[in-house]
């Protein structure tokens, strides 16, 4: 059985978070929101606990969980070996959409960290998810609360969808702000890399740690072959049901290709989607709207990609957008979302 219960994002019911903070302290699960995404929350301290959260989403038992906490102390009780650049990042990020890999105490079980030597931490700057944290007085293990391969989910009813039934309580504190999962930096190699980029972008991280280079994997297909670090990068993700294509180049040559491509594909009797970024028209049956700047193309894309199911489409194409700044994160999901099926105009 789910419970939802409704809260003020900015003043969350305090009798509320405490029914949510005995559930997780008794090793059940809540679904809550940060600002990033909602996250499926348990025990990150309780093996038995943290196994329901892989069995509830279907995940494969080799990715790891990013632990989420309150406070500072909170990661030195996780990590050992806070390295000078960790402690900048922390200094200057901390809370909001950064996570960061460190080496692990050995208080944090393996089944928390897929048996990795190392843990992911993250301070999320959001009410209801940092006083749930402080309310239960144990760090919370949290992955996205969607179904694996799912798109992440950005408002309650999106975790209703995949997860009703298998979650205790739901939390609905309204859509997210960012609408994108956080930035993770490993810091435990020399350089640290940045494994999937989010809302604190590599041009910020830059300025903090000079020395960061983005792991191939963020911008290419690494799934066979060549070496996974962080193991989610080898999954498909946020995949909608229809096949997505992402269409990349020059704005203009971007929406006369997807015409041509709507164009060849109507002998197929097809239904087509477009998400596009421009307002252009297009001749398809389902046309979604990503928003004009970055940031509400972030906020509100994975919602447009679960739309698109709603409506039943066998083909999306999306526009591409430049790769700076939110960009690097938009397009990492997008060329993800698409199983790498990028059309360069
Ligand atoms: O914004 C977010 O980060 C959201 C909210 C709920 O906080 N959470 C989230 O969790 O996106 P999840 O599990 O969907 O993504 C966690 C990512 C995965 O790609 C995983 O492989 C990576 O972080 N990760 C976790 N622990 C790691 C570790 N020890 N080393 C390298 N990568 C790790
Ligand atoms: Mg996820």
């Amino acid at each position: 059985m789910t419970v939802i219960c409704r809260v003020d994002p900015l003043e969350p019911d305090r009798s509320i978070l405490r029914r949510a903070a005995e559930i997780v302290r008794q090793g059940g699960l809540v679904a809550f929101p940060t600002e990033t995404v909602y996250g499926l929350g348990a025990n990150a301290l309780d093996p038995a606990a943290v196994k329901k959260i892989f069995h509830a989403k279907g995940r494969p038992l080799d990715n790891p969980l990013i632990v989420h906490v309150a406070s500072i102390d909170q990661i030195y009780m996780l990590a050992k070996r806070i390295p000078r650049e960790a402690e900048a990042l922390i200094e200057r990020f901390f809370p909001g959409p950064l996570t960061i890999v460190l080496e692990k105490e050995p208080i944090v079980p393996d089944e928390t960290t897929a048996s990795l030597p190392t843990v992911a931490v993250r301070m999320p700057d959001h009410k209801v998810a940092s006083r749930l944290i402080e309310e239960s007085g144990i760090p919370i293990a949290a992955p996205s609360a969607n179904k694996a391969g799912r798109p992440s989910p950005t408002r309650a009813q999106h975790v209703l969808q995949d997860l009703e039934g298998e979650v205790d309580m739901i939390i609905d504190g309204g859509a997210t702000r960012l609408g994108l999962e956080s930035t993770v930096v490993d810091l435990t190699v020399n350089p640290p890399e940045l494994l999937r980029p989010g809302a604190v972008t590599f041009e910020m991280l830059r300025k903090v740690v000079r020395t960061v280079q983005v792991h191939p994997s963020v911008l290419q297909d690494v799934s066979y072959g060549g070496a996974v670090r962080s193991p989610g990068m080898k999954y498909r993700h946020y995949a909608p049901r229809a096949e997505l294509i992402v269409v990349v180049g020059d704005q203009q040559n971007v929406q006369m290709k997807i015409e041509q491509l709507i164009r060849e594909l109507s002998p197929k009797k097809l239904r087509i989607g477009v998400a596009r970024t421009t307002g252009k028209l297009y001749n398809a049956s389902h046309l979604e709207e990503l928003g004009r700047s970055k940031q509400e193309i972030a906020r509100d894309l994975f919602d447009v990609l679960r739309r698109f199911d709603e409506a039943n489409v066998d083909v999306i194409f999306a526009e591409g957008i430049d790769e700076r700044g939110l960009g690097l994160a938009i397009m990492n999901r997008l060329k993800k979302a698409s199983g790498y099926k990028i059309i360069r105009a």
